[in-house]
């Protein structure tokens, strides 16, 4: 293996969180010294923070196609998550949630907790490409069901899930729907109306804007039941001091990358292509994870057979290359994880499993030295690999795939 050290670091795990945008950075400065006032109070500094983020619900608004009162700040997607299915949950008391076994934590692990509180909750199954039958979800739907949850897109392996579809079916019920758009808020249509939803979930972090920062979108029909009392900020939802700052940066970043995301959606599915036809071709005994055209623009999961992702991790690592075995959340723990057992993969195989998540900064260069790297560290690997897998036994179980009906 070449011992030669990159001093450059090629940065491919931006589902996991992306740098700040320099545009983002330069609008938040003012709000950390000057216009530092508490939006709640009454002289001129603090109604100057309070004009302020009147500004950005209305900037918010008129890009996700709402009213400025449906938007609520938090501090990022998981308390959205949970601000939207327990408030839903505890304003109704009880009753039937239906999600999918491909969701972030936040949105599973929430679930979990309201099944130990008496709530039921049905986990849909998905096809070998991460895809949500709505046809499936319509079957789940009973008369106790209060809750749909389903993810906009998968931060695993990208999979584009039938949002709008899912959204006609919730409507037609009339069951409310919640879709945690944190992956697609970059590049997806996040239009409200158009996509269907009464809740909706974003956070800062993935859009090249501040960590800590999200909102959740409540349309004004929905009633939630907040989860932390006290001030009685954003309309008694949220209490607690706004964060500015946040607040403008996650304003900016959404406002960036929504007007710019068509071009810089055409580059990254260029790069995204360009990297799995080279990963695919010059490594054997690959294969890519999740759907082929319904994936986000900068998403590339693939499977390395009789390799284990973590080693890949290390030696990558070594070599200045910077990826993901899997969500962020859960790469302390070994475990396999749950979006690729829900598409039927193997142990075996869902462990040699590497996430590339290009970005901004993401040149040719940069996937042409992670492929030249990646290979060797891959042949050597499987040098003294005992495991021996067979691409005919990928597969645990055949999810019929219903991508091939849409
Ligand atoms: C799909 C998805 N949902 C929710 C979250 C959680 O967001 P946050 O880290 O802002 O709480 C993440 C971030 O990893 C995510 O990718």
């Amino acid at each position: 293996m070449s011992q030669q050290k990159k001093s450059k670091i090629i940065y491919l795990d931006h589902a996991a969180t992306t740098y700040i945008d320099p545009r983002v950075k330069e609008a938040m400065d003012p709000y950390f010294e000057d216009v530092y006032g508490n939006p709640g109070s009454l002289h001129q500094i603090g109604l100057r923070a309070r004009e302020v983020i009147d500004k950005s619900k209305e900037t918010i608004a008129k890009i996700i196609n709402c009213q400025s009162k449906e938007i609520i700040f938090t501090s990022g997607g998981t308390e959205s998550i949970n601000l939207a299915i327990k408030g839903v949950a505890f304003r109704k008391g009880e009753g039937h949630i239906i999600t999918s076994k491909i969701e972030h934590p936040a949105v599973l692990e929430t679930c979990h907790y309201l099944e130990q509180k008496g709530f039921k909750v049905t986990y849909l199954e998905v096809d070998n490409n991460g895809l949500i039958d709505p046809k499936e979800l319509e079957k789940a739907i009973t008369k106790e069901t209060i809750l749909i949850t389903i993810m906009y897109a998968n931060n695993e392996i990208g999979t584009v899930e039938p949002i709008k579809e899912i959204g006609e079916i919730a409507k037609k019920h009339k069951i409310i729907f919640h879709t945690d758009a944190c992956q697609a808020a970059g590049a997806l249509d996040l239009d409200v109306k158009k996509i269907n939803v009464d809740l909706m979930t974003l956070n800062g972090s993935k859009i090249y804007g501040p960590k800590g920062v999200g909102i959740l979108y409540k349309s004004a029909d929905v009633k939630l039941e907040p989860l932390i009392h006290g001030g009685g900020q954003e309309f008694g939802l949220r209490s607690g001091t706004e964060n500015v700052p946040g607040i403008i940066g996650f304003t900016k970043a959404l406002e960036l990358s929504q007007t710019e995301k068509e071009i810089e959606n055409i580059r990254l599915i260029k790069l995204r292509d360009y990297l799995i036809k080279e990963l695919l071709e010059k490594i054997p005994k690959s294969f890519l994870n999740g759907h082929k055209t319904k994936r986000l623009p900068n998403n590339v999961n693939i499977s390395f057979l009789d390799v284990e992702g973590e080693s890949i991790l290390l030696y990558l690592d070594q070599k200045g290359v910077e990826i993901s075995t899997g969500s962020a959340c859960s790469s302390q723990k070994l475990e396999v994880s749950h979006v690729l057992d829900a598409i039927g993969l193997i142990h075996d195989a869902a462990h040699g499993s590497i996430r590339f998540t290009l970005g901004h900064r993401t040149t040719k260069e940069d996937l042409d030295y992670t492929v030249m790297v990646l290979k060797e560290i891959i042949e050597n690997l499987r040098r003294i690999s005992p495991i021996k897998v067979r691409m005919e036994d990928i597969r645990n179980k055949s999810v019929e795939s219903s991508s091939d009906h849409h």
